[in-house]
């Protein structure tokens, strides 16, 4: 594996990795991705294999622009259209009717595609070098703490991957917030953009989160996802402290004394900052292999809402 910092010529190469039908790891604002060409069917398979994801799991495929999305979705309804104007290039991905081209490993064969363009400058010249939309999940293995650095992916992909651009630490660290349309605008999946936010702009959503006790239609939506090896729990008090001289501890504002080892999400209660911090914070606290991580629980409002979302999941059994 070569993990590049991601100048004009290792961008060069990773497309032409791509354009030959390899994958690639690349940076994006919110975590980094595993990318294929998405009218490559084999490509894609290949990062099923890698992150050995289930092939019911559908991708979110990536793209520069509006003619890159003409490419990928048949249709654009009014409401989605409105909130790409207002949130992209950014961590919003629609779901949209797919074109034929896209092959069904890509959607899992549902009729539907998740799209999104990325905002990040990597993930641009990326698109921009292979003129091609991208299908990209998290570069992590299925189930497994999103990568939001170069060395995440390295850690945890190793040797399956050819190529990993490094861009720096992924700005928001969060995955991008889900939104479908059909039959009405639903929230599939909290992200780095706020419910508030979107809700702003076109009203209210319909809730498809799991939280919502809806069936799960994204893996994203699993009880148990973006977990660590560390055994991880939330918790609304602090236990014993005899009980925490083993593990570790992940505040959101503040620390508590006793632990091993412990990381404060936010000490001033920024809600970016904390999304910012999570997935780099667990994989800090899960690479000391301690007995437990117990997490604070952050409260469930804007950006909140999301890393309640990915510490629920990530504490569940
Ligand atoms: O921020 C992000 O979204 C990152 C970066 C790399 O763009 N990507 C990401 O991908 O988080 P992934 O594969 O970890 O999560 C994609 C989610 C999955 O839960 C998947 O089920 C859902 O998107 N999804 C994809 N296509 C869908 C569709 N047609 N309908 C409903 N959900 C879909
Ligand atoms: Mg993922």
């Amino acid at each position: 594996m070569s993990v590049l910092r991601a100048d004009a010529a290792a961008i060069a190469r990773a497309a032409a990795a791509l354009g030959a039908g390899d994958c690639v790891a690349f940076p994006t604002e919110t975590v980094y991705g595993l990318g294929a060409v998405a009218f490559d069917a084999r490509a894609v398979a290949k990062i099923f294999e890698i992150k050995e994801r289930p092939t019911f799991d559908p991708l979110i495929v990536h793209v520069l622009d509006t003619a890159m999305l003409d490419r990928v979705a048949r249709a654009v309804p009014p409401l989605a259209a409105q909130l790409a104007e207002r949130f992209w290039p950014g961590a919003l991905t629609l779901v949209l009717a797919k074109r034929a081209e896209i092959p069904g490993i890509v959607t899992a064969g549902l009729e539907s595609v998740a799209v999104r363009m990325p905002a990040h400058p990597v993930a641009r010249a990326l698109l921009a070098a292979v003129a091609a939309p991208i299908a990209a999940p998290s570069a992590n293995p299925f189930g497994r703490l999103s990568p939001t650095s170069a060395e995440h992916v390295r850690a945890q992909l190793g040797a399956r991957v050819e190529i990993v651009l490094d861009g720096g630490a992924a700005p928001l660290g969060i995955e991008s917030t889900i939104v479908a349309f059909d039959p009405a605008p639903t929230l599939l999946r909290h992200g780095a953009i706020a419910r508030e936010a979107i809700e702003a702009e076109i009203g209210p959503l319909l809730d498809a989160t799991a939280a919502s006790g809806a069936a799960p239609q994204a893996p994203g939506q699993l009880p148990q996802h973006y977990a660590p090896r560390t055994p991880i729990r939330v918790v609304d008090a602090l236990p014993p402290r005899a009980q925490r001289a083993r593990a570790a501890y992940l505040g959101y504002t503040s620390g508590a004394e006793g632990y091993a080892a412990q990381r404060v999400l936010s000490p001033g209660g920024d809600e970016r900052e904390a999304a910012a911090h999570l997935f780099e914070y667990l994989h800090e606290l899960d690479a000391l292999a301690l007995e437990r991580i117990d997490a604070a629980r952050v409260p469930a409002h804007g950006l909140g809402a999301a890393i309640a979302d990915r510490l629920a999941r990530a504490s569940a059994r």
